[in-house]
């Protein structure tokens, strides 16, 4: 598999290497394999648009079309993904200036994240009243004619819309699992909280962070077409023709006025082949997903994204050790501990290329108390290479679907996320792939190109509100309208 250094394990007893094998054939996914995934994504990217109930959703944002870069003004908004609760006001001075924001981050206790909607949301409301009164001077000047200020709200789940300013949440993903908001319009909820609390403020917007960063990225370079973000959860963003949508009508009836527009779809591609047909599932993703909040869904977001890399990786490590190939004879406890592992322990594990491999030998004493022999640092090491690299060769597989369905040959990718920006080697193994994929010449310069996505779920969800309003001109939106 590309990017693999195999000679890492030179000198590593037989029965070691056998195993060590064994694992890597099933991760291992080649060229033709690729391929068909990646041919298999694009169908299904086509059926979410043409169907309800498809494994990848293509959810309506009702953002229509890209921003003009003119967009301008103050604009309050609140970004939830479930680890923390961030509250920015931001300042658009137009395409050609910077952006100024102020923000504050107030991390989510971790019994909210299952608790019902009414704690779940009051927490909510309860920050960003909190930011308004400390940045009040700041904020007041944005109340509008009724006295609230205009705010966009970044909700980074999957949710069925048929507004900019509604979303039904279809099921909670990644880590959350709060009761009571599931089939239920997220906005309304959250305006209900805020209400309460009497926090002046009103929700004009709701935005999936894939969705932001589209925005914010193509505000800042007309060029980016495409938005991915990997972190906790993966998932990515793009504008579809609206004819192509055709499951639209099939809700709303024929729109004549919308259909030479854009819109942008929030697809939710996390949700890849949840129907198990065509991913190379190992049994470490089998018991990674049986021990998930949401066992059966989000199959390919668990074999790509940063909350699941850390968990396959704890399942090979307790394989390995029931096999006595890693401290054999010692009791591991701490390897039955959920989440011990995560992204960033892979990253850094991946970083040591030195012959001593002393980095990921500390690492493995400091976080698990883990005394490694020469040999079996080696295997170690190897065996998070092979995670690392798998998530990134399947991680291709949905840019070059998109890539396909949008008919380019180039594009540029605005990409946010942790895993992306931070995973070693993330970036280079996925262009690889998509090279491997696509098929680009051997001495060509790479087709689609990641750049950094601008902040989505600040900056963009403030263009998005600047862009509903201005669409609203004062007036309220029209139920199926977006802008
Ligand atoms: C999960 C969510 C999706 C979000 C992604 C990245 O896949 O379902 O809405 O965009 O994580 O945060």
């Amino acid at each position: 598999m590309q990017g693999l250094r195999p000679e890492i394990l030179a000198g590593i007893p037989d029965d070691m290497y056998s195993i060590v094998r064994r694992i890597e054939d099933s991760f291992a996914i080649s060229t033709p394999d690729l391929r068909k995934l990646a041919n298999h994504f694009e169908r299904q990217l086509e059926r979410g648009l043409t169907m309800d109930g498809s494994d990848i959703p293509m959810n309506l944002s009702w953002v229509m079309g890209y921003p003009t870069g003119k967009e301008k003004g103050r604009y309050l908004s609140v970004d939830f993904g479930g680890t923390n609760v961030r509250v920015c006001n931001t300042l658009l001075q137009g395409r050609e200036e910077d952006f100024q924001m102020t923000q504050e981050k107030y991390k989510l206790p971790v019994h909210l994240r299952s608790t019902s909607a009414e704690k779940l949301w009051d927490f909510v409301a309860c920050c960003v009243g909190e930011f308004i009164e400390k940045h009040h001077d700041e904020c007041e000047g944005q109340r509008n004619q009724t006295g609230r200020m205009p705010l966009a709200f970044t909700f980074s789940y999957p949710v069925t819309q048929t507004s900019i300013t509604d979303g039904i949440l279809q099921k909670w993903t990644k880590a959350l699992s709060v009761s009571g908001v599931e089939g239920n319009d997220v906005v309304s909820q959250f305006q209900a909280a805020l209400d309460k609390r009497k926090v002046p403020v009103q929700i004009v917007a709701l935005v999936n962070d894939t969705m932001g960063a589209l925005i914010s990225s193509n505000y800042r370079d007309p060029e980016v077409k495409i938005s991915s973000v990997i972190s906790t959860g993966c998932n990515a963003a793009y504008m579809e023709d609206y004819r192509s949508i055709t499951k639209i009508e099939s809700h709303f009836g024929p729109d004549q006025e919308a259909s030479d527009r854009l819109m942008g779809i929030n697809t939710e591609l996390g949700a890849y082949d949840n129907s198990r047909n065509m991913l190379p599932l190992t049994h470490f993703d089998e018991t990674v997903d049986r021990l998930s909040a949401h066992p059966g869904t989000q199959m390919y977001e668990k074999m790509v994204a940063g909350l699941y890399l850390g968990e396959i990786y704890r399942m090979i490590l307790i394989e390995l050790h029931g096999l006595g190939m890693i401290s054999p004879g010692k009791d591991l406890p701490i390897l039955e501990r959920p989440d011990v592992i995560d992204a960033s322990f892979l990253s850094v594990a991946e970083a040591d290329m030195s012959r001593s491999l002393d980095e990921i030998k500390d690492l493995f004493k400091e976080k698990l108390q883990m005394d490694l022999t020469p040999d079996e640092v080696k295997v170690c090491r190897y065996l998070v290479e092979l995670v690392g690299t798998r998530a990134a060769r399947l991680y291709a597989c949905s840019i070059a679907a998109i890539c396909r369905r949008m008919k380019v040959t180039t594009c540029r990718v605005g990409a946010d996320g942790s895993v992306f920006h931070k995973y070693t080697h993330f970036k280079e193994r996925s262009l690889h792939a998509l090279r491997e994929i696509l098929d680009w010449p051997y001495f060509s310069e790479d087709f689609v190109t990641f750049h950094n996505a601008e902040d989505g779920s600040g900056v963009g969800a403030a263009i998005i509100a600047a862009m509903a309003l201005e669409k609203q001109g004062g007036g309220t939106l029209s139920p199926k309208a977006g802008f």
